[in-house]
Formats: C-alpha cells, sequence, structure tokens
C-alpha cells in the first residue's frame, strides 16, 4: 500500500519518461513526469524502508513472503528481482531458497546503495548481484531467468507492457513472473476505509514522515492502476499466460502469476 509510484494517466499507464537517477536531485525537484522513477526515489531512499514498514503496518513483509513463495524455487535457481529497490525482494528469495542466484535492478542509484548494504550486513554478496537498469530493457539473454519478479515496480514503470514483455522474454518457458503491486479496493466492506486511508492518511503520513511531497502522488497512481482483472489482460497481451490472480488484505494488493506464453510452433493446433 504505502509503495510509491508515478501519477498516471487515464489510460493508466505511468507518466513520463523515465531517465537516467541523479543521485543529488530531491523528489520535490523532480518534475512531474518523473514522479515514481529512479531520480524520484534517489531522494528517499535512505527513509524507504521505515516508511514502508510503518505505513504498510508491517504487512509488506508478508505480502513481499506470499509473492516471493509463488515464484516456485528451486534449488540452484536464478532468480530476477526487478524495481528491486533496496533489495528486500532478493534478499526474500534468499532467505526462501539459499540455493539460489539472484539479480536485482533498479534505476536508482541511492535505492540500490542501501540495498548493497543490506546484502553485504548479510553475508550475501556472492549470491546477491545489485545492477542499475530499467524493465523496459532488461540487459539479459533469452530464457536466462528461472522466474522474474516485480513488487510495487510496474506502477512505476514509463511503458508496463515493453516491461511485461522482456519478462516473458527472458524467463524459461516453464518459469514464472510474479507480480506484486498494490490496487485500490473497489469492493467489500472495509473498501471505505481503506480507500480513506489511501488517499487522505498515506500521503499525509508519507509526506510528514519523510518530509517530501512525493506521497502526495502516491494515492493517484494507485487509483488510476488498472483493476486485476484488467491488468490480468494486459499481462496475457504481453506474452504471459496468467495463472493467478491472488488479492491480500481486503485487496489492498494483489499477486498476479504467471508463465510466459507458450508460443504455438508451425503445423500444432
Ligand atoms: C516502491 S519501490 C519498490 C522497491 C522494492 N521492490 C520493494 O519491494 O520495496 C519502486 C522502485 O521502482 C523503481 N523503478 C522506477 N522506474 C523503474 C523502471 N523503469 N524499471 C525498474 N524499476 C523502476 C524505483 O527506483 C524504486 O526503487
Amino acid at each position: 500500500m504505502p509503495h510509491l509510484a508515478a501519477p498516471d494517466s487515464t489510460e493508466g499507464a505511468s507518466a513520463g519518461v523515465v531517465a537516467s537517477p541523479s543521485p543529488s536531485q530531491s523528489p520535490s525537484s523532480v518534475p512531474p513526469s518523473r514522479l515514481g522513477s529512479g531520480a524520484m526515489f534517489d531522494g528517499i531512499a535512505k527513509r524507504y524502508d521505515v516508511l514502508n514498514r510503518v505505513m504498510s503496518f508491517g504487512l509488506d513483509r508478508r505480502w513481499r513472503r506470499l509473492a516471493v513463495a509463488a515464484c516456485s524455487l528451486k534449488p540452484g535457481g536464478r532468480i530476477l528481482d526487478l524495481a528491486t529497490g533496496t533489495a528486500d525482494v532478493a534478499l526474500e528469495v534468499l532467505r526462501q531458497q539459499p540455493d539460489t542466484t539472484v539479480v536485482g535492478l533498479d534505476p536508482s542509484a541511492s535505492m540500490l546503495a542501501v540495498g548493497e548494504r543490506k546484502v553485504a550486513a548479510a553475508g550475501l554478496s556472492e549470491r546477491l548481484e545489485l545492477r542499475q537498469g530499467e524493465a523496459e530493457e532488461l540487459p539479459f539473454d533469452d530464457n536466462s531467468f528461472d522466474a522474474a519478479i516485480i513488487a510495487w515496480g510496474i506502477r512505476n514503470v514509463a511503458d508496463r507492457p515493453a516491461a511485461l514483455r522482456e519478462m516473458a522474454r527472458v524467463v524459461k518457458p516453464a518459469g514464472r513472473v510474479v507480480i506484486l503491486e498494490s490496487v485500490e479496493p473497489r469492493s467489500g466492506i472495509v473498501a471505505p476505509a481503506a480507500r480513506l486511508y489511501l488517499h487522505h492518511v498515506v500521503p499525509r503520513l508519507g509526506a510528514w514522515l519523510s518530509r517530501e511531497k512525493a506521497y502526495r502522488y502516491l494515492q493517484k497512481s494507485i487509483a488510476a492502476f488498472p483493476s486485476p482483472s484488467d491488468f490480468g489482460r494486459v499481462m496475457t497481451a504481453a506474452g504471459l499466460e496468467v495463472l493467478a490472480i491472488r488479492p491480500q488484505t481486503f485487496g489492498v494488493c494483489c499477486i498476479f502469476e504467471a508463465r510466459p506464453a507458450q508460443v504455438a510452433t508451425e503445423g500444432e493446433g
């Protein structure tokens, strides 16, 4: 729920082009078109983990755990964590399956620097590599990962279909593509309370705790994100076979589990 993202256009796609990060730029000075980009996250990197814990009431850890479990980790596997930020998902992968290697990718140098310290403190630098880059253009070979995961990152990606196609490309045919994202609860008895929290408490609490305006944009991007079923269709159009869509905690976030769609070869079907 508390995860920052760009304000979206009416189509639900992130606004703006993500450019290379500039560590000196604070979110307050980031133009609206780049909210949610690595440049914006550079400015809040040091406070990001604490903000998440506080604003999700600690539930972010549970949601990450469940999303990583959906990756069907196997010993000896190679896992890609996109929008890795401060590397919490990447570290959770190694907690659940220590015999794995993980690559975490993110455009924000400052978020990665926080992540590097956590990885080093855990003594996992040999198994977990952090790289700077963007989800829309992955510097990896086809079929080179057993799973790819992106947690609270797809909302920030300027070209979502491109990122989804890239995930489908780099993951092996039987592998998993897992997406964890905040969504606006639209039904159920707690939906009004959750929306009140998202629209009125999160922006103020975030701005106060982070001393940055960036959190004011959070609720807009979540409200503009497609419904889970609509986003499932975006995934299908990008070459993924959606296996499950699992709403979490009264529907405030959602885990999408998929695999690369099998392309029928000539003569089949
Ligand atoms: C809300 S954080 C999520 C971090 C982490 N996955 C977690 O579980 O806490 C979103 C991250 O998306 C990254 N991001 C922004 N644009 C991106 C892009 N085009 N490709 C990959 N990551 C991007 C930001 O730099 C930021 O670290």
